[in-house]
């Protein structure tokens, strides 16, 4: 028997935390030891000692391998290939590859669908310079490529040093591999100033996140001029197409689709926020191939709620597209002091081999099981009641205590006030920034209004505005100075209210301790946090001259930091973001708040395109949709059910005013309430198929398909029909072929009788409903019975 026993170091996430190291044992054995009893008890002997000795220097133990559930060993998701200096990143469908080029510096080399070996991948070399006026820096794809020497496209990083040098040229320092983190230092070829990319790969969830750290270790301050987060290349090619969002107030995240074209397309936001013109997400898919259900899809998003910037490139002579992003660098300069560090917001990117559902399925997962609080196993969300569309301002004791009594007999379980509760607050004019409770209306404070509302079992929630400040407020009487301002220049209002400089760490703790106050002196379990305009005139007099601009991002990690230390000190509060509808939704907001308002326009036929254009980077249980009244926009009215369907495609809410409803409404109402109980966990929990998209067809059809896959719930949503022509035949996806199903239906519009049908049939021959006339629509349940 011969015995071989090794001892490496490796990190380890989670250790390295703490300790920064761990130990790896491996003993070999040859295949005689399993035979000689004596032979295996020397090993254990020997394990057992290192073992010892290991604990007693205080290093853990890690496994050779990470093993699956199964048991079964899985590959680490990271490797580094030393012959061709590459690393490869390995989530469960894909690869992901970087390596150093002849110059040291790093390069993309690969991303898409995984590959089976490491076979045929070559090392990473810089392009071959053609002629004087395409420098292979900028013909290579660099992984980082800071703006010096010859590079002339997008830089991911540009500073200017103290002794005047603007030029920067990055190359490799070195790795560290922690299980699913890749760290690589960058380093400039003569100053002290490094760069940290830290990779981290889902494996699961088939996505990576980039960030950077950007290093100060010279001994001059470093003016950071633009920093991003990093850089998604797809591979070579022409004809790409490009999806994202835009839209504006009452009208978000509408999908748009456009060839990629030479030069650059720049999506972004230079007003403070994510926006409701823009939304930070991208997908590339080449040259309209893919679709919802097949064709390669590169996608990518960022987690930052300031001001950012996606660059779409496609820089001749390369016509390499390429997607940078990070902090916008319009206004943009941060000084770095010696020793100090600047960190860049994730940015996260994947590649789906089945069209743009498999990507906003990808992104929903991502979502669900690495982002959002509650991570991995978010609670469901409860259906909501908010007043704001049925009182408005006009708030009180009573009126809200009637309004509570009703919601809960349609099966309210979180009534929420919104505007109008505060200080000397009647109209939008006056009371932003005093958050005290409005003594007229509420004379006994909040305390009677929330034992009603738990007394109907409803839990309760408070509408907040906490970035503003009206200039009729006491708050700006006393603190004029707390506002954005440049001195002896207009402060100009929008909704009458003027932004508090959230970057002052004064503000900051006046914020934190006001909202602290009344959320522990209440039993209030969620607030609404709003926002109603944009960031203008971002002067901070008080800070020195060359740090002010640091004002745009110093805002929205103030923002971040009140929430996560008001989530900290109140752990059962739940948070919705909203800054007038979906102004602020992002994946950087999204890792602290449980759900966004999607957009103050409640209307259900326009919601259908909003909707829809938010479900492609995000989750529909990220997404609060709202019962409303109507008429409504456009003087435009559905039915009750309609509305409700439609608002069922996400977290489900209600603001219609109660009191004006009939008997029959109540009575649908706790049907839908009850029948959207019975799918949430489907729906807020399970994949989603986008059967048929309102840009397309007159029919909405959306389907969600449980994790366990015990259960399926379709929305089949038909806005407009013509005379006599049947609604389009809706095949279901993500079924089992061979599984039975039992079809329960909301109504009796289904042509297809069978009380139990097969995945085959419901995926082949589909299901075809009796849709007629305007909004009509009708939905079904598939419980798996076999
Ligand atoms: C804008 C929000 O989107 C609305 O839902 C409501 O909360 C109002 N603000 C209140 O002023």
């Amino acid at each position: 028997m011969s015995l071989k026993i090794k001892v490496l170091t490796r990190f380890c996430h989670d250790v390295v935390e703490s300790k920064g190291l761990s130990l790896f044992l491996e003993v070999e054995t040859t295949p005689d030891s399993a035979a000689e009893p004596s032979g295996l008890a020397q090993i254990m002997r020997v394990v057992f000692r290192l073992f010892l000795a290991m604990m007693a220097l205080g290093l853990p133990l890690m496994p050779a391998l990470a093993a699956s559930s199964n048991g079964q060993a899985v590959e680490p998701a990271i490797r580094f290939l030393p012959d061709r200096k590459l690393w490869v990143l390995e989530t469960a469908r894909t690869s992901y590859v970087v390596g150093l080029n002849e110059e040291n510096a790093l390069q993309h080399v690969y991303w898409g669908e995984r590959l089976s070996s490491d076979q045929g991948l070559q090392a990473a070399h810089t392009a071959r310079e053609v002629t004087s006026f395409d420098s292979t820096e900028t013909m290579s794809n660099n992984e980082y490529p800071a703006w010096g020497g010859t590079y002339y496209n997008e830089p991911s990083l540009k500073v200017t040093l103290a002794n005047g040098v603007r030029d920067l040229v990055l190359t490799y320092d070195s790795h560290e591999i922690r299980g699913d983190d890749l760290l690589i230092r960058l380093k400039d070829i003569r100053y002290g100033l490094f760069v940290n990319l830290d990779y981290k790969v889902f494996p699961a969830e088939d996505m990576i996140r980039k960030q950077a750290q950007v290093e100060n270790r010279t001994t001059q301050i470093v003016t950071i001029e633009s920093a991003q987060s990093g850089v998604w290349y797809v591979p070579p090619g022409q004809g790409y197409r490009l999806s994202y969002l835009n839209g504006r107030w009452g009208g978000e995240t509408q999908l748009t689709r456009q060839p990629i074209f030479p030069g650059k397309f720049v999506i972004e936001s230079r007003r403070g926020n994510t926006s409701h013109q823009l939304n930070p997400w991208f997908a590339i898919d080449a040259g309209g191939e893919a679709d919802e259900h097949q064709g390669r899809v590169w996608f990518g998003a960022l987690g930052w709620s300031g001001n950012w910037k996606l660059v779409v490139e496609d820089t001749p002579p390369a016509h390499q597209v390429r997607v940078t992003g990070g902090y916008n660098d319009f206004d943009f300069s941060w000084p770095l002091a010696p020793g100090e560090t600047f960190t860049t917001p994730p940015y996260y990117g994947g590649f789906s081999a089945s069209g743009f559902g498999e990507a906003s399925r990808l992104m929903h997962r991502l979502e669900r099981d690495q982002i959002m609080p509650g991570h991995p196993h978010p609670a469901l969300r409860p259906v909501l009641y908010n007043s704001w569309e049925a009182t408005t301002f006009n708030v009180n004791e009573a009126g809200q205590k009637a309004l509570a009594d009703k919601a809960a007999r349609v099966g309210v379980e979180l009534f929420v006030m919104d505007d109008g509760w505060f200080g000397q607050r009647n109209d939008d004019r006056a009371g932003l920034g005093d958050w005290y409770v409005n003594p007229k209306k509420f004379p006994n404070g909040l305390k009677p209004l929330i034992s009603y509302v738990n007394g109907l079992h409803m839990h309760f929630g408070l509408w907040f505005e906490p970035e503003m400040v009206n200039p009729n407020s006491d708050l700006y009487r006393k603190h004029p100075d707390w506002v954005l301002n440049f001195p002896d220049r207009p402060r100009s209002e929008a909704r009458h209210q003027l932004v508090l400089n959230m970057a002052r760490d004064d503000v900051k703790e006046y914020i934190f301790g006001a909202l602290d106050k009344v959320l522990s002196e209440n039993n209030i379990e969620y607030i609404k946090w709003d926002m109603n305009r944009h960031l203008s005139e971002p002067g901070w007099p008080e800070a020195p001259v060359a740090e002010q601009k640091e004002v745009w991002v110093k805002y929205v990690r103030n923002v971040y930091e009140i929430i996560d230390r008001l989530r900290a000190k109140h752990p059962n509060l739940t948070i919705e973001a909203c800054s007038g509808g979906g102004g602020r939704i992002d994946l950087g907001i999204l890792e602290r708040v449980d759900e966004v308002h999607v957009s103050d326009d409640t209307e259900a036929f326009d919601r259908l395109r909003i909707q829809e254009g938010f479900s492609f980077p995000y989750a529909p249980r990220l997404g609060m949709d709202w019962v409303n009244d109507v008429p409504s926009t456009n003087g435009r009215s559905t039915s009750l059910k309609f509305r409700f369907l439609v608002a069922m495609n996400g977290v489900l809410g209600i603001t219609a005013n109660l009191n004006k409803w009939s008997q029959d409404d109540f009575a649908l109402a706790k049907q839908m309430v009850d029948y959207y109980k019975g799918v949430r966990e489907t729906i807020q929990n399970g994949d989603l198929y986008r059967l048929s998209s309102p840009r397309e067809s007159d029919l909405t059809a959306n389907e969600y398909v449980a994790a366990d896959g015990k259960q399926a719930v379709l929305f089949a949503l038909l806005p407009s029909q013509q005379f006599e022509r049947p609604a389009p035949t809706i095949y279901l996806r993500g079924l089992d072929e061979n599984a039975q199903y039992r079809v329960k239906a909301l109504d009796n519009k289904r042509r297809e009788r069978a009380e139990v049908m097969s995945g085959s049939f419901l995926m082949h021959h589909g299901l075809n409903f009796e849709l007629t006339g305007d909004f009509d629509s009708t939905s079904v349940v598939l419980e798996r019975v076999l």
